[in-house]
C-alpha cells in the first residue's frame, strides 16, 4: 500500500498541471493534406507521386467548390452541386519517442463509403458518411524519419443518396492517438448519474480498459472529476487492477453532494478525467465531459428537467453551414445555436444522422436538449443509392458506434432509431425496430428512443412493436389533441413539426389566407398559385401541405401539457430540398433563419413567445405602390397593447385576444414613417419605427465579432446592408458587392439567403437579396490586423478593421 501512496501522490501532481494543459494523448491530424478529384488507380500506394495535387486543410467539403447544375446527379434535392470521387492523401512521420504505444487515427466523418490506406495497407470501409470511426494504425507504422502515407478515397459518385445536401469527403476533423498499450479503451467510458436530486448525485463510472500487449498487465485506475472551474471535487483510484483479457470493465460510484445541475438555461459542466497507469509510467488521461441532470417524460405532464416541468421547444436541422457547406466549423455551429438560442430554442434534432462531434459539445456547453437520431432509412430506400443499400451489413456497427460515441453527453435525452421510415406500415418494420432497440439498450437505458412517424395511425408498426418510449409524430397538428384517444398510455414527442415556408424580405396579402404549397406535389413556379419569382410569403402563411404554419403548429404543442416538445422543420435553411419549388430553386425555404443567419420575421414571434426578452417587432418593410393595402404585423409581449401610427397619425391600437400571437393593421399605404408603441398599464414598453427607404447610397458592414483566433479556422461573419442616404436598409436592393480583405485572413464564404441565387459560394462578391449580404472572414494562423473593405458601383464604400490574435 504504501508504495501506492507514494505514486498516488507524484500522479497527483501531475493530474493536477495535465488537467490544465488538457492532455488527451490526442492530437489534431487536419493540416496538410493533399487532394485530387476524380479517381485514380494507385492512389493508395505509398510511392504514388501525389505532387501535382491541391494542397489543403481538413475539414473539407469539395461539393460546395463546385457548380450548381440541375443536372449534376445529387439532383436539386441533393442540392444541386457536384459529387464524385476524390483523394485525400497526407505524408507524416512518428517520433521514435512513440515506438511502442499505440497510434491510432479518428475520422469524426467521411461523406462518404470511405477507403483508407496506411503504407498501402487497406485499413477498411465505412460506407456511411455520418459515422465516426477509428483505424489502429500501429502495426504499419514506420518510426523516425522514414515517411508514412495514409490514402483515403472518399465515394460519393452513386447519386442520387440523399434527400438534402451531404457534401464530399472529408468534411469533419481527423485527430491522431498516440494512447500506452494498457489504456482506456476507444469511447471506453459510460457516465451515468443513477440518482439526482438538489442535495446530492450518485455518479457511476464505467471505464473500459484495453491491454494491447497480449499479456496480463497490472493496471491503476485514477478517476478525478472536476467542477467547472477546474477544482477537484472528487477522486479515486482503484489499484491492482488486473487487465488478463484484452479488455476489462471497470465500474466506479461516487457520491457528490450539493450538485450544480445541469440545465438549458444553467449548463453545468463537470469534466471526468480518467487515467490508467501500469505501475511504470505515468497513464493516459481520458476525459468525459459530465453533466448531472435527470428528466422525465410523463403521460399526462410532459417532459420535466430536474423536475421542473417545461416544454421542449426545439428545432431540426441538417449538418451544412450554408455556404461553407458541409465542412464542420465549430465558430459556424456555435453561431447557428447562438441564433436558435436567441429565439428561444431550447432543443435540437439532428436529423437525420449523427451529427459532428463539436455539436454536442457546444449543445453541452451551451444548454441545449438533444434528440440524437440515427438513421433516415432501414431496409427500404428513399433514394436509388442511399443507405439502405447497407442497412442491413452495417445499422449493428454504426448505431453502436454512434452511442458509444455521444452517451455521456448530457445534452443528449433521446436516441431516435429513424425518420419516416418507409416500412412504417409493414410489418417487417416490427422486428427491425425491436432489434435497433436493444442495440441502443445494450449500451445505454438511461434515455428513451424514439423514432419520427410521418404515418401515426395505430397501423404503424414501429409503435406497435413497442420497442419505442415515446412516440414520436411528424406533422398531424390537426391530431396532436387526441393523440391518447389514439395512443391511451403513451408518452408524447413532436419528433418533426411545422414546414412552413417563407423567403426572407417577401410578403404576399393577403397576409390572412393560409396557402399550402406545392399544391399537387407540382413543383413547378407559378403553377397551383405559386410565385413566378419563385419565393414565398413570410407572414407566416405559407406551409407545406402536409404541415401547418409555424403558429398553427405552436398553437396546439402550446395547450397541452403533455405535449412534451416538438422540433420544427426547420430552425436554418439548408441545402437542398427546395420545396415548394424545384429548380432553379437549391435550398429550402423551410427554415426560421435563412441561409446566410439571417432571421426571418417569425423568429420574433418565437422570441416573444420562448424568452423573457421584450419583443416588438413590426414588418414588412415600408416600401410600396401608393394606395396599396397592406398588412402590418406586430409580434410583442410584455405589454397589453400596440399602438401604430403612420406619419405620426394612429391607426389604432391593438390587443392579442383568445390565443393570438400577432396583431394585424390593415393600412392604406403612403410612404413615410411607421410607427408601433407597445405599452403595459398605459406605460410605454417599446417603440419601433420602419422609414420608406430612398434608393441604395451607401454600404455597412457589422462584425459579429471583430476580434477573432488567428488559429487558421476562427470566423467572422459580416453582415452587409445596403443602406439609401438616411440610413435605412433598402428592402429591393440587390447590388453586387464585391470585398476585398488586406491582411492574414480569406474570404470562406459568401451568401445572401436567396434560395435561387447560383452564384458561388467561395467568391469575393455577392450581390445582395433584400438589403442583405453575408461574408465570412476566416483567420490563418499569424496574428494581425486585418481590414475588410466591401464596394459597389454607386454606392459608398464600407471598411471595417478585425484583429486575429493568438
Ligand atoms: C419530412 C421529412 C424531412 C423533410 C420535411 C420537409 O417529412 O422528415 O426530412 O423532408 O418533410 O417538409
Amino acid at each position: 500500500m504504501k508504495k501506492y501512496s507514494f505514486h498516488l501522490l507524484t500522479m497527483l501532481l501531475a493530474i493536477t498541471v495535465s488537467a490544465q494543459a488538457q492532455t488527451k494523448n490526442i492530437q489534431n491530424f487536419d493540416q496538410d493534406w493533399t487532394f485530387n478529384l476524380g479517381d485514380v488507380s494507385n492512389a493508395k500506394n505509398t510511392d504514388f507521386n501525389d505532387s501535382g495535387w491541391r494542397k489543403l486543410n481538413l475539414p473539407h467539403d469539395w461539393s460546395i467548390e463546385g457548380k450548381f447544375s440541375k443536372d449534376n446527379p445529387a439532383t436539386p434535392e441533393g442540392g444541386a452541386l457536384p459529387g464524385g470521387i476524390g483523394w485525400y492523401r497526407k505524408t507524416f512521420t512518428i517520433p521514435e519517442s512513440s515506438r511502442g504505444k499505440i497510434i491510432s487515427i479518428d475520422f469524426d466523418g467521411v461523406y462518404q463509403k470511405s477507403e483508407v490506406w496506411i503504407n498501402g495497407h487497406r485499413l477498411g470501409f465505412r460506407p456511411n458518411g455520418y459515422i465516426s470511426f477509428r483505424y489502429n494504425l500501429t502495426p504499419y507504422l514506420f518510426y523516425g524519419t522514414k515517411k508514412n502515407v495514409i490514402a483515403v478515397k472518399a465515394d460519393n459518385s452513386t447519386q442520387p443518396n440523399s434527400r438534402w445536401y451531404s457534401g464530399s469527403g472529408i468534411y469533419r476533423h481527423v485527430w491522431l492517438a498516440t494512447n500506452n498499450k494498457v489504456a482506456v479503451d476507444h469511447w471506453g467510458t459510460f457516465v451515468t448519474t443513477p440518482k439526482v436530486s438538489a442535495q446530492a448525485a450518485s455518479i457511476n463510472l464505467k471505464t473500459t480498459i484495453r491491454n494491447y500487449t497480449g499479456a496480463t498487465q497490472t493496471a491503476v485506475l485514477t478517476t478525478i472529476i472536476y467542477d467547472a472551474s477546474g477544482k477537484i471535487v472528487m477522486m479515486k483510484t482503484i489499484p491492482g487492477i488486473s487487465v488478463k483479457d484484452s479488455i476489462k470493465e471497470v465500474s466506479q460510484d461516487f457520491t457528490l453532494n450539493n450538485p450544480n445541475l445541469w440545465s438549458v438555461d444553467k449548463p453545468y459542466l463537470y469534466k471526468v478525467v480518467s487515467k490508467v497507469t501500469d505501475e511504470k509510467s505515468v497513464s493516459d488521461s481520458y476525459e468525459t465531459p459530465l453533466g448531472i441532470r435527470y428528466f422525465n417524460f410523463d403521460v399526462d405532464k410532459g417532459f420535466t428537467l430536474n423536475g421542473k416541468p417545461m416544454k421542449i421547444l426545439g428545432v431540426c436541422d441538417h449538418h451544412d453551414l450554408g455556404s461553407l457547406g458541409a465542412a464542420v466549423n465549430k465558430r459556424a455551429l456555435e453561431r447557428q445555436l447562438e441564433i436558435l438560442k436567441g429565439m428561444g430554442v431550447n432543443g435540437i434534432r439532428t436529423s437525420h444522422n449523427p451529427p459532428a462531434p463539436e455539436l454536442l459539445d457546444l449543445a453541452d456547453k451551451m444548454g441545449f436538449i438533444v434528440m440524437d437520431e440515427a438513421f433516415d432509412v432501414w431496409r427500404r430506400g428513399k433514394k436509388k443509392y442511399d443507405y439502405h443499400l447497407y442497412f442491413d451489413q452495417w445499422h449493428k456497427r454504426d448505431l453502436e458506434d454512434q452511442i458509444l460515441r455521444d452517451r455521456n453527453h448530457p445534452s443528449v435525452m433521446m436516441w431516435s432509431i429513424g425518420n419516416e421510415i418507409p416500412e412504417q406500415t409493414d410489418s417487417s418494420a416490427i422486428g427491425i425496430a425491436r432489434d435497433l432497440a436493444a442495440i441502443v439498450h445494450s449500451l445505454d437505458t438511461t434515455r428513451p428512443i424514439t423514432n419520427a412517424n410521418n404515418n401515426p395511425g395505430t397501423n404503424n408498426k414501429i409503435i406497435q412493436s413497442g420497442a419505442v418510449d415515446l412516440v414520436g409524430y411528424n406533422y398531424h397538428h390537426t391530431d396532436l389533441a387526441g393523440f391518447h384517444d389514439r395512443y391511451p398510455g403513451k408518452k408524447f414527442i413532436g419528433t418533426e413539426t411545422t414546414s412552413a415556408l417563407e423567403t426572407r424580405g417577401v410578403y404576399d396579402m393577403p397576409s390572412d389566407s393560409i396557402r399550402r404549397w406545392p399544391n399537387n406535389r407540382n413543383y413547378e413556379n407559378g403553377k397551383g398559385g405559386m410565385n413566378a419569382d419563385y419565393t414565398v410569403s413570410a407572414y407566416d402563411n405559407v406551409s407545406a401541405p402536409w404541415g401547418s404554419t409555424h403558429e398553427e403548429t405552436w398553437k396546439v404543442i402550446k395547450k397541452y401539457d403533455f405535449l412534451s416538445g416538438m422540433f420544427i422543420w426547420t430552425g436554418f435553411d439548408y441545402l437542398g430540398e427546395p420545396t415548394p419549388y424545384s429548380w432553379p430553386a437549391r435550398s429550402s425555404y423551410f427554415g426560421i433563419v435563412d441561409l446566410a443567419g439571417f432571421p426571418k420575421d417569425v423568429y420574433y414571434m418565437y422570441q416573444s413567445e420562448w424568452t423573457d426578452k421584450t419583443v416588438l417587432h413590426i414588418f414588412p418593410h415600408w416600401n410600396w405602390e401608393a394606395g396599396k393595402t397592406v398588412d402590418v404585423w406586430a409580434y410583442f409581449n410584455h405589454a397589453d397593447e400596440v399602438e401604430l401610427f403612420l406619419n405620426g397619425k394612429s391607426l389604432g391600437v391593438k390587443k392579442k385576444t383568445g390565443d393570438d400571437l400577432h396583431v394585424m393593421w390593415r393600412v392604406k399605404y403612403q410612404p413615410g414613417t411607421l410607427k408601433a408603441v407597445s405599452r403595459k398599464d398605459g406605460k410605454v414598453v417599446l417603440t419601433r419605427e420602419i422609414k420608406t427607404a430612398g434608393k441604395p447610397a451607401k454600404i455597412q458592414l457589422f462584425a459579429d465579432r471583430s476580434t477573432i483566433k488567428a488559429d487558421g479556422s476562427d470566423l467572422s461573419f459580416i453582415t452587409v446592408k445596403i443602406l439609401d442616404k438616411d440610413g435605412n436598409v433598402v428592402p429591393d436592393a440587390e447590388n453586387l458587392v464585391n470585398f476585398k480583405i488586406n491582411g492574414d485572413a480569406f474570404i470562406a464564404g459568401v451568401d445572401n439567403g436567396d434560395p435561387v441565387s447560383h452564384d458561388p459560394f467561395k467568391a469575393n462578391y455577392r450581390k445582395a437579396f433584400h438589403g442583405l449580404a453575408l461574408a465570412i472572414v476566416q483567420s490563418k494562423e499569424k496574428a494581425g490586423k486585418v481590414s475588410f473593405t466591401a464596394t459597389a458601383a454607386g454606392l459608398a464604400p464600407a471598411t471595417i478593421s478585425l484583429q486575429m490574435i493568438k
